[in-house]
C-alpha cells in the first residue's frame, strides 16, 4: 500500500469537504486506487479555528512553508479563492516542486498561461477538475473520454447559484433576493455572490473549459458576459409561455468566423436536455464531431461534489495520469490561438419583449426597423393591453447577427416606440 501526504492549503468550504470525504472514504479508496491518503498538513490562515488532529500528525500552521518545505508531501490541494495571494501560494507550491490540485477557476481562467508555464518549468502538474462544474468530471471526459473528437460546440449551465435561483423563481415564485440568499445558506454562492449573478464565475469556467475543448487560451475579458441580475418574474412568465425556460447558458461554438464564445440569459425550449437542469445543478452540453451530443450533468457546487472532483484529481496525480493527458490539450503550448468572434460577427437566434403604447403604427414601426436591418421575425405575439393602455409585444427572431439585432433593438427604444428600455434574450 502507498501512502501518500496530502499538504491542504485553505480552510473552507472546499478543504472541509476534502477532510470530510477522506475520514469517511478513506478505505474504499485504498481498495479502489491502491493509495493510502491522507492530509498531512494544512495551512490555513486562521490555524487556531482548527484542532490539531485535523491533520495526520498534527500539522496544522499558518506558514506555507511547512508543505513546500516539507519532503514527504506528495501532492497539494489548494483550496483557496481569489488571484492575489492565492496565486502566490500556487506558485510558491510548483516552485518547491510539488503537484498541485486547485478549485480556484479565477485563478486558472485569469492566469493559465502564467501558471502552465510554471508547472511545465518545475516538470509538475496542475489539476482543475473541481475548478469547472463541481462533481462533475467534465474536464476528464473532454481531455479523455473525448479525445478522438473535435469538439464544435459546447452549451453549459456553470453556476449552481443561478441555476437556483431562477429555478425558484420559476417553481416556487421567490423573488430574485430570497433565492440568492437561499443559495448563500446552502454553501453555494461566491463569497461575493455578485460574481455569481453577474455571470464573471461562469465566464471564468467558460474560458477554462475552451482551453481543454479547443486549445484556446482566451482571456476572460474577450468573452461577451451578461448575468440573471435584470431577470424579473416577467421574463419568467414570458419563457413559460414561449415553452421555454431562462438559463443562464454559457457557449463556446466553432463558426467559420472563428471561436463564438458567450454567456447569457437564454431561453432554453423545454425539449432541450439543459431544460431539464434545475436547482444548484450544473450541465454541460456537448457537441463531439464522433461521439455525437452528450450532456453532462449533476452538482457544480458544495462542499462534497468539489471536493469529490479534488479527489480524483489527487488521484490522477498519483497514479501519473494529470501529467500524461495534460500533454495532449495544448495546455503548455503557444500554438495558433483560434480567432474569437466579435459580437457582430455572431448568428444567434434573439427574443425582445417590447412594451408598447397600444396605438396604431407602433407594430409596423418595430417591424420597419427589424426588417431594414436584416432581422427577420420567426413568430410574433402581443398580449391583450394592460390597464394602462400599453401592451407587450413579444418577437422570436431567426438567427441573425447578434449585434446586428441589438442595433435594431437599440433603434427602436430611440424611436420612441417604446414605453421602456426593451429585454432581450438569446434563443439556445
Ligand atoms: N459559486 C459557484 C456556483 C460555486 O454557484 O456554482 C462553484 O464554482
Amino acid at each position: 500500500m502507498r501512502r501518500c501526504a496530502i499538504g491542504l492549503i485553505g480552510w473552507g468550504t472546499v478543504g472541509g469537504g476534502v477532510l470530510d470525504i477522506l475520514h469517511r472514504d478513506a478505505a474504499m479508496l485504498r481498495d479502489r486506487v491502491g493509495l493510502d491518503l491522507r492530509v498531512s498538513r494544512i495551512v490555513t490562515r486562521t490555524p487556531g479555528r482548527l484542532p490539531a488532529s485535523a491533520a495526520h500528525g498534527g500539522g496544522v500552521s499558518s506558514d506555507i512553508a511547512d508543505i513546500t518545505g516539507d519532503p514527504t508531501i506528495d501532492v497539494v490541494v489548494h483550496a483557496v479563492g481569489g488571484t492575489g495571494a492565492a496565486k502566490d501560494l500556487l506558485l510558491a507550491c510548483l516552485a518547491a516542486g510539488k503537484p498541485v490540485v486547485t478549485a480556484n477557476k479565477a485563478l486558472i481562467a485569469e492566469h493559465g498561461d502564467e501558471l502552465f508555464a510554471a508547472a511545465a518549468a518545475a516538470g509538475v502538474p496542475i489539476a482543475f477538475e473541481a475548478a469547472v462544474a463541481g462533481g462533475i468530471p467534465v474536464i476528464a471526459a473532454l481531455r479523455d473520454g473525448l479525445v478522438a473528437n473535435r469538439i464544435d460546440a459546447i452549451h453549459a449551465i456553470l453556476n449552481g447559484t443561478c441555476n437556483y435561483i431562477l429555478t425558484m423563481m420559476e417553481q416556487a415564485e421567490q423573488d430574485f433576493a430570497e433565492a440568492l440568499a437561499a443559495a448563500q445558506g446552502l454553501g453555494y454562492a461566491e463569497a461575493d455572490p455578485t460574481l455569481d449573478i453577474d455571470g464573471t464565475d461562469t465566464a471564468h469556467k467558460l474560458a477554462i473549459l475552451a482551453r481543454i475543448a479547443a486549445a484556446a487560451a482566451v482571456p476572460v475579458s474577450a468573452i461577451r458576459v451578461e448575468g440573471i441580475q435584470a431577470i424579473t418574474s416577467d421574463d419568467i412568465a414570458s419563457a413559460a409561455r414561449l415553452g421555454c425556460r431562462i438559463k443562464l447558458i454559457a457557449t463556446a461554438r466553432r463558426t467559420t468566423a472563428g471561436l463564438d464564445l458567450h454567456v447569457a440569459p437564454t431561453l432554453v425550449p423545454l425539449d432541450h436536455p439543459l431544460a431539464a437542469v434545475m436547482r444548484n445543478h450544473n450541465g454541460v452540453f456537448v457537441e463531439a464531431s464522433n461521439a455525437g451530443p452528450q450532456l453532462f450533468t449533476g452538482q457544480g457546487a458544495g462542499a462534497l461534489p468539489t471536493a469529490s472532483a479534488v479527489l480524483a484529481d489527487v488521484v490522477d496525480v498519483l497514479i501519473g495520469r494529470a501529467a500524461a493527458t495534460s500533454r495532449h490539450f495544448s495546455l503548455f503550448a503557444g500554438g495558433t490561438q483560434p480567432r474569437t468572434v466579435g459580437e457582430a460577427e455572431e448568428i444567434t437566434g434573439s427574443y425582445a419583449r417590447f412594451l408598447v403604447p397600444d396605438r396604431s403604427g407602433v407594430l409596423a414601426g418595430i417591424a420597419r426597423i427589424l426588417g431594414d436591418r436584416g432581422i427577420s421575425v420567426q413568430s410574433l405575439h402581443q398580449d391583450r393591453p394592460a390597464a394602462d393602455g400599453r401592451a407587450i409585444i413579444e418577437v422570436l427572431t431567426h438567427p441573425s447577427r447578434g449585434g446586428d439585432f441589438l442595433a435594431a433593438v437599440a433603434a427602436i427604444d430611440a424611436a420612441g416606440l417604446t414605453a421602456k428600455p426593451t429585454v432581450t434574450l438569446r434563443r439556445l
